[in-house]
């Protein structure tokens, strides 16, 4: 038998588990499943719930299901509309942070409103971060806003070179703003889309090979890899209005492992935008005995029947990659091998005592 590599658990600090309320497409079992299969031991989940999370009673709610259900440690985001403010100091010790949509997206919280955005702003704790959906001249606003009130702002899913080169410009000025990229914008353009069809909508949508080219290149001044794992049913996405988004939690670190063969970038890479990164960025500490076993060398198909993902397909689908999961540990338990999950809903625990 191969040797195996060992990883620390991966952290992925973009995903929509959809429970409460959209468990037809995923649930915090389901979801956080797909979470350790991909070798992923801590996700962060989005506060855009067909009910969003935008009261400390909703965040109550919620905090309890994903504490019955999760295999994998887990950590909330709460969510703004801009008139909510005032639930912002019960939640802040609750959540790892605040999503602002400044951008039109699944379930229409897009805050318009750049007053509202102001206060929102103001309002909340500035040693917590602000993740944003920004896209082009919104980009723009999260900084400006940022350097007026001293935020700790995350910008999430950067897909082409104009955002990119928009944060690069923001660090140079030392403000405390960092960002993502997601595994679709580095692995997919818009060449893709016609073979792809509805799946592969999903905001920011996918751009161009020059695009990807430009993220790619300039790795060093991203800080993440997060999926925005995004799952909508199969009938959604086949249809002729397909909700945006995309599964991502099984096919990234395979995805970075085949790239690490390619030389597209080194091991070091993977642990800092998908561990290290992480913790630094939100101020907490993984265990050292939370980790992934992968053999380098195998090589399979990414097959829908082999998912775990309630929602039962990859725009990945078909891809040969290099590097499979075998064995993942959390907290010293060993929670899944070969495929087989090893717990019962509930072993995941939050991060935030
Ligand atoms: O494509 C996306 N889908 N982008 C997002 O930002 C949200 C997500 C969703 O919730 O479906
Ligand atoms: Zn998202």
């Amino acid at each position: 038998m191969s040797k195996l590599l060992r990883l620390p658990g991966l952290i992925d600090i973009h995903v929509h588990l959809r429970d409460p309320g959209q468990t037809l497409k995923e649930d915090f079992f389901t979801g956080t499943s797909a979470a350790l299969a991909g070798g992923v031991t801590t996700v962060f989940d989005m506060p855009n719930n067909s009910e969003p999370i935008f009261s400390y009673n909703k965040l109550i709610e919620k905090m309890k299901i994903v504490s019955q259900k999760a295999v994998c440690d887990f950590g909330l985001y709460f969510g703004t509309d801009g008139r909510n403010i005032a639930e912002f100091s019960k939640v802040q010790k609750l959540v790892v942070g605040l999503k602002i949509y400044l951008n039109l997206t699944t379930g229409k919280y897009l805050v318009d409103d750049e007053k509202m955005v102001d206060k929102v702003f103001q309002a909340w704790q500035k040693d917590k971060m602000i993740v944003v959906h920004a896209e082009g001249d919104k980009i723009d606003l999260a900084i400006d806003l940022c350097r007026k009130y001293k935020n700790k702002l995350h910008i999430t899913h950067i897909a082409t070179r104009s955002d990119l080169e928009k944060i690069m410009d923001a660090k140079l000025l030392k403000l405390n703003i960092t960002c993502d990229v997601t595994p679709h914008h580095l692995f997919l353009t818009e060449k893709d889309l016609p073979y792809l069809d509805g799946f592969g909508v999903v905001k920011p949508s996918l751009a161009s090979q020059s695009d990807a080219d430009f993220l790619w290149d300039n790795l060093k001044y991203i800080d993440c890899i997060a999926t925005d794992h995004a799952p909508h049913t199969l009938e959604e996405k086949k249809s002729f209005d397909s909700p945006s988004g995309m599964p991502g939690l099984e096919t990234m670190l395979p995805l970075l492992m085949t790239a690490v063969k390619q030389k597209r970038l080194v091991l070091a890479d993977i642990i800092r935008l998908t561990n290290t990164n992480p913790q630094k960025i939100f101020g907490f500490k993984q265990d050292k005995e939370t980790y992934v076993e992968i053999d380098a060398y195998e090589e399979y198909e990414i097959k829908k029947e082999n998912l775990f993902t309630k929602c039962g397909w990859s725009s990945f689908q078909g891809r040969k990659v290099k590097g499979k999961v075998k064995n993942v540990f959390i907290r010293g338990t060993k929670v899944l091998s070969d495929g087989k999950l090893l717990v019962s809903p509930g072993f995941g625990q939050n991060i935030l005592p």
